[in-house]
C-alpha cells in the first residue's frame, strides 16, 4: 500500500471513529487478540456499519497493543463480562478453534445478534452442528472468517459459473501447501463458493502423517488429497500440505475456459492472489 493510501485510509478511519456515535452504527466486540485480530478490527471500523468498542483476551498483554491504539475501546479479561456490560451487537471470535462453540454459545445465549467466527470453524463435526443449532434456535447469524469469497478474482469466477461463461465444468483443482484443519479451509471454501455453494455428494480423502506436527495446540497431518463430488457430478481434487505443488492456487476447467488463480510462485507467506489467467 503506498503512502498516500495509507493516509487516506488512516483519515477514513479517524471520520468513520468520530461519527460512529452519530450515524448509530452497530457495536462489535473481539474476542481473542492475537495475530488474526487486527484484521478484524479494522474491518469492523473501515466499514461504515460497525465500530469496535471492546475486545476480549485472557491475557492482558495481548490486548495492550489494540487498545493503545484505540484508546476508547475497552479490554476485558473475561469475555462474558464483555458481553454482559457492553451488549455488543456483533462479535468477532479469533480465538484457537478448541474455543469457538463454546463462546458461540455464551455469545448467543447473551443476546449477541451476529457471530464473525474465525475459520477453521471447530475441529469436529460435533461442534460444527452445535454452533449452527444454537445460532439459528437463538436467531443469531453466524459467519465463518472465509474471506476470499469477497476477493475479486474469486468473485470473478463464481460470476463466470453462475453465467455459464466457462462452459460445462468438467472439474476443479485445488491445492494449498498446509494442513486441512488450518488453512484447508480457505481452500474447500473457495471452491464451494466459486462452485456456486451447490450440494456436496461425497467427499473422499486420505490423510499421511509422518511426524508429530502440531498447529495451535492440535495435531495436523502432513500431506492430504481428497476428492470432493457434488451433486451434479463435478469433482474437485485438492492436495494440502505436501502434497501441495504450489502455496495456493484453484483452477476451475471448463470445456470453454479454464481460469487459473494462484498466489505468487516462491511466496511462503500469506497474501493476495496475485495471478488470474485464463487457459
Ligand atoms: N482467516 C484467516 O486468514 C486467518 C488467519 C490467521 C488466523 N486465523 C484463525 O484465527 C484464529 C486465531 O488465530 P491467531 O493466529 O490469531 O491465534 P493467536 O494465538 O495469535 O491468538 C489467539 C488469542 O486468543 C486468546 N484466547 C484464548 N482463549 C481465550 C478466551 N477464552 N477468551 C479470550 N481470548 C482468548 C489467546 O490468549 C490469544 O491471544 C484461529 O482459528 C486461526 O485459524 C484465520
Amino acid at each position: 500500500m503506498s503512502l498516500m493510501q495509507r493516509v487516506q485510509r488512516r483519515a477514513r478511519r479517524e471520520i468513520l471513529n468520530r461519527t460512529a456515535g452519530v450515524r448509530g452504527v452497530a457495536k462489535a466486540a473481539i474476542i481473542g487478540c492475537g495475530q488474526i485480530s487486527p484484521g478484524h478490527l479494522s474491518g469492523f471500523n473501515e466499514s461504515g456499519v460497525a465500530t469496535v468498542v471492546a475486545v476480549s483476551d485472557v491475557r492482558a498483554g495481548a490486548m495492550a497493543s489494540l487498545v493503545r491504539h484505540y484508546p476508547t475501546i475497552r479490554a476485558f479479561r473475561d469475555y462474558r463480562t464483555l458481553i454482559n456490560e457492553m451488549h455488543p451487537d456483533v462479535v468477532s471470535i479469533c480465538t484457537w478453534p478448541q474455543h469457538h462453540l463454546e463462546i458461540v454459545r455464551v455469545a448467543a445465549q447473551l443476546g449477541v445478534k451476529g457471530i464473525l467466527c474465525e475459520k477453521p470453524m471447530a475441529l469436529e463435526m460435533r461442534e460444527v452442528e452445535e454452533m449452527i443449532d444454537v445460532c439459528r434456535s437463538a436467531g443469531v447469524k453466524l459467519a465463518i472468517g472465509h474471506q476470499y469469497r469477497f476477493h475479486p478474482y474469486f468473485l470473478h469466477a463464481a460470476s463466470l459459473v453462475a453465467r455459464g461463461g466457462l462452459g460445462k465444468i468438467i472439474e476443479v483443482r485445488g491445492n494449498i501447501k498446509d494442513s486441512v484443519a488450518n488453512n484447508g479451509p480457505h481452500l474447500l471454501d473457495t471452491i464451494r463458493f466459486v462452485l456456486g455453494d451447490r450440494p456436496v455428494r461425497r467427499v473422499a480423502a486420505n490423510f499421511e502423517r509422518t511426524g508429530d506436527k502440531m498447529n495451535r495446540g492440535w495435531p495436523v497431518e502432513d500431506a492430504a488429497r481428497g476428492e470432493i463430488t457434488f451433486e451434479d457430478g463435478v469433482v474437485a481434487k485438492v492436495s494440502l500440505g505436501d502434497f501441495s505443488p504450489t502455496f495456493f492456487d484453484i483452477e476451475v476447467v471448463g470445456d470453454k475456459a479454464k481460469p487459473w488463480i494462484c498466489w505468487p510462485g516462491d511466496t511462503s507467506e500469506w497474501s493476495e492472489p496475485t495471478h488470474m489467467n485464463f487457459k
